[in-house]
């Protein structure tokens, strides 16, 4: 049945105001387009395609509070080491149902697309069986893509890449990395070969946990863009975290950038987890520990930003708000001017879709109709009251949809 969509504010799109949707696909969009039997009035809102988180770790959900562990130094290693001892004691079941819980707190606050790092460093692979079970059973509500990741190294664990390969042929969709927790600067960079090169054989994407500390002379990402340069993936490829790179010197970066250009890598920041992880070891005046995602943006490079964590050992505060995300985004990247605010919207949308290379997004015709409404007709005001989403549509129907919050505040003059 045909349903239309009208009085929309469409995000990146100034001539549009309608849509049409037909079989889950949008058919026509414009203005004063022909009537249907099926009408909804969006009032004025904005509408944007679904949010992105590209980067979590669905098997650690709610592990935070329930490892029987505590934050002591709140460092990316102490956290490795409260997993270490945790996840020997999950089941599938167990797995399962927290990951499923953290994929509902996503979808509550309009995500669709989730890429989600799977720690394969465990004869079982308990996390990953689950999590390709639940990417199955859910895939018409939310669109999962999976990281073989090797959490405790690809060689610092016993048979590391051979789990990570394992991932690979059982289903996962890119494969991971973490070079700066090896053992030795040489072992880090071979796991970065490795990681190539299981990429090139298994024809999948890339996303390496890459240089997540404030340590200047981890520099993987370097290796990295240089390898899948080589081997013209680039475009497949994402280094997370890059925190070290946001405390390089200037000249370094600089040349860095133009390689980045080159490669056509894409970068993925979550704000609220590396500002809270990274400068533990400073003293004043301390570091954000955040990439260089302003520099990166004007330089036309594709950036985004992720919520890693749902309440786990690394970051106990995420709930796949990314309106939250998004805001202290801005903040810790200085993205101060009203066209950088008003196009931040890119950092939780497009540029987290063009990095999970999904071509089936945006309102456009031919494209599935997923989009969500925000509560606000205009992106930096939006932006300023931090709105929260008022209706998920996936393939034109409601994934949720609630009412408007109303105050009753007895103020007058
Ligand atoms: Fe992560």
């Amino acid at each position: 049945m045909k349903k239309k969509f009208f009085n929309a504010k469409i995000y990146r799109n100034d001539s549009a105001t309608e849509f049409i949707v037909e079989n889950g696909k949008i058919t026509q969009i414009g203005t004063n387009l022909p009537i249907c039997d099926n009408e909804v009035d969006l009032e004025g809102k904005l509408i944007m395609p679904p949010y992105v988180d590209p980067h979590l770790h669905l098997d650690y959900v709610y592990t935070g509070r329930n490892d029987g562990g505590n934050v002591k130094s709140g460092t990316l290693f102490e956290g490795i080491e409260r997993w270490h001892h945790f996840k020997k004691t999950q089941g599938i079941g167990d797995a399962k149902n927290r990951a499923l819980e953290g994929v509902r707190e996503e979808a509550s606050h309009g995500i669709q697309y989730i890429r989600t790092h799977i720690d394969v460093t465990d004869p079982d692979l308990t996390g990953l069986k689950a999590m390709l079970e639940l990417r199955e059973e859910l895939k018409d509500k939310v669109t999962i893509q999976i990281v073989s990741f090797p959490q405790e190294g690809m060689y610092a664990y016993k048979n590391g890449y051979e789990l990570v390969e394992e991932g690979l042929k059982l289903g996962a969709d890119c494969v991971g990395g973490i070079p700066h927790f090896e053992w030795a600067r040489e072992i880090g960079e071979k796991s970065v070969h490795s990681t190539v090169e299981l990429a090139v054989k298994y024809n999948k994407m890339i996303d390496v946990h890459c240089d997540e500390t404030d340590d200047v002379m981890s520099r993987f990402l370097e290796l990295l863009n240089a390898l899948v340069m080589i081997e013209g993936i680039g475009k497949k490829t994402t280094a997370s975290h890059a925190c070290s790179f946001g405390s390089a010197d200037n000249a370094y970066a600089n040349r860095m950038i133009g390689l980045f250009k080159k490669s056509k890598i894409n970068f993925i920041t979550p704000p609220t987890e590396n500002a809270y992880l990274q400068g533990r070891m400073d003293n004043y005046p301390k570091r954000r520990g955040l990439n260089r995602v302003k520099e990166l943006l004007e330089e036309g490079i594709n950036i985004c930003f992720a919520q890693d964590s749902i309440n786990d050992p690394w970051y106990p505060l995420g709930n796949g708000n990314m309106m939250n995300v998004l805001d202290n985004g801005i903040h810790l990247t200085h993205l101060a001017s009203y066209e950088e605010i008003e196009k931040s919207f890119d950092l939780i949308t497009f540029n987290g879709a063009k990095t999970m290379m999904i071509d089936d997004y945006g309102l456009e015709v031919g494209k599935s109709a997923n989009f969500i409404v925000l509560n606000e007709s205009d992106e930096f005001e939006a932006i300023r009251k931090r709105v929260g989403v008022l209706a998920s549509v996936r393939n034109g129907e409601y994934l949720f949809k609630r009412n408007k919050p109303s105050y009753d505040i007895p103020l007058s003059i």
